[in-house]
């Protein structure tokens, strides 16, 4: 089969095809054909060597795919022969043909869902769920800012606040990925690269402030969102790429709290529970993954370069 590897941590060029015996399942574990693999920031970092936990090389990137199953293992019971799945996980690497995955790591795939989409849930929409229900503990009828909306966790974080009757604003860096964000039932719509564009937050909330933020770059806003929360508010830091100066009297005068998540510390039974609850708004369309671009397997460079530009819009994903 083919599949990228990576012999030397480095820039998107260290990727390259090449061609691997094909995966055979073990006790409890399952092995797909994938159709479409999520292409994620956090493959960047750890491809570039950046990340804290590095993988042995040579390595194949990812852990969000959708497929279907090839082969499956002793012992497995929950998932037969040709069942369409979409991963979180798996434990050679989804850029490829074949990713062999332990049984947990897969769910089912609904048929009206693409394999693109199906690409585009486990990181995204699972980070998302966590950051919003499992970290900020956000209510229905609370205000919720998603700072970066138009990427894969953002777009899941709208999906997912709308759904549960929370009031949304979202931010976007283009005209493009802004009016994606307002399709998908955001209340407003910010620009993150205008100047002072938290200011407009007390007035869109009729002086109320935001109850809960998702923060896709506590590096750049952190310090501009304390200014922005309300009494109680909680902020949900997803993404950071760098440091930042803040004035902690902001969360002393709003009794605010500031918590971090990262999705790989959630446990077993928290990753059972978001993709449970990940299942049911697929399935009653409340959560749609939007798929911004596609490529050939071979693109894999290209991707890497591109989910770090700028004008985000849903997800990218690679076509074996
Ligand atoms: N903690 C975790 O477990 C976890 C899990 C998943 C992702 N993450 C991190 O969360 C971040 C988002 O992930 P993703 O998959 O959604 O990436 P993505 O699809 O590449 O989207 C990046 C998002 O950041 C936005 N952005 C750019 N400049 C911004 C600014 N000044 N203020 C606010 N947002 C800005 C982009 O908006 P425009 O392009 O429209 O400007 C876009 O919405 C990444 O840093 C990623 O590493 C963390």
């Amino acid at each position: 089969m083919k599949a990228i590897r990576v012999r030397e941590f480095g820039p998107p060029e260290n990727m390259r095809i090449e061609e691997l015996p094909t995966p055979h399942p073990g006790p409890g574990q399952v092995v797909v054909r994938v159709k479409a693999a999520g292409v994620n920031p956090v493959d960047t970092y750890i491809r570039s060597g950046v990340y804290t936990k590095k993988p042995n090389l040579p390595w194949t990137p990812g852990s969000d795919a959708a497929g279907v199953v090839e082969s499956v293992g002793e012992g497995v019971t929950g998932v037969s022969v040709g069942a369409r799945v979409y991963t979180s996980g798996s434990i050679t690497g989804t850029y490829a043909e074949q990713a062999l995955c332990e049984d947990y790591q897969l769910h089912p795939l609904l048929e009206k869902l693409s394999f693109e989409q199906g690409a585009a849930i486990n990181v995204p929409y699972a980070t998302a769920y966590r950051a919003l229900f499992q970290r900020a503990e956000a209510t229905s009828g609370e205000w919720i800012l998603v700072h970066g909306a138009t990427g894969g966790v953002g777009v899941a974080a709208i999906q997912l606040a709308h759904a549960a009757g929370m009031k949304v604003i979202g931010t976007g860096g283009t005209e493009r990925g802004r009016s994606l964000v307002k399709d998908l039932g955001a209340d407003h719509v910010l620009n993150h690269n205008e100047p002072d564009y938290l200011d407009q937050v007390q007035a869109l909330t009729g002086d109320h402030g935001v109850d809960v933020i998702l923060e896709m770059l506590a590096n750049v806003n952190l310090d501009r969102d304390l200014k922005a929360l309300a009494m109680n508010g909680r902020v949900s830091i997803i993404g950071s790429r760098g440091r930042i100066e803040i004035a902690p009297r902001d969360i002393m005068s709003r009794d605010a709290t500031v918590v971090g998540m990262q999705l790989i510390n959630a446990t077993k039974q928290e990753m059972a529970t978001i993709h449970a609850a990940l299942q049911a708004g697929l399935g009653n369309g409340t959560l749609n993954p939007i798929v911004g671009k596609q490529m050939p397997l071979a693109d894999a460079p290209l991707a890497h370069h591109e989910v770090m530009k700028p004008g985000a819009y849903g997800k990218i994903v690679l076509n074996p």
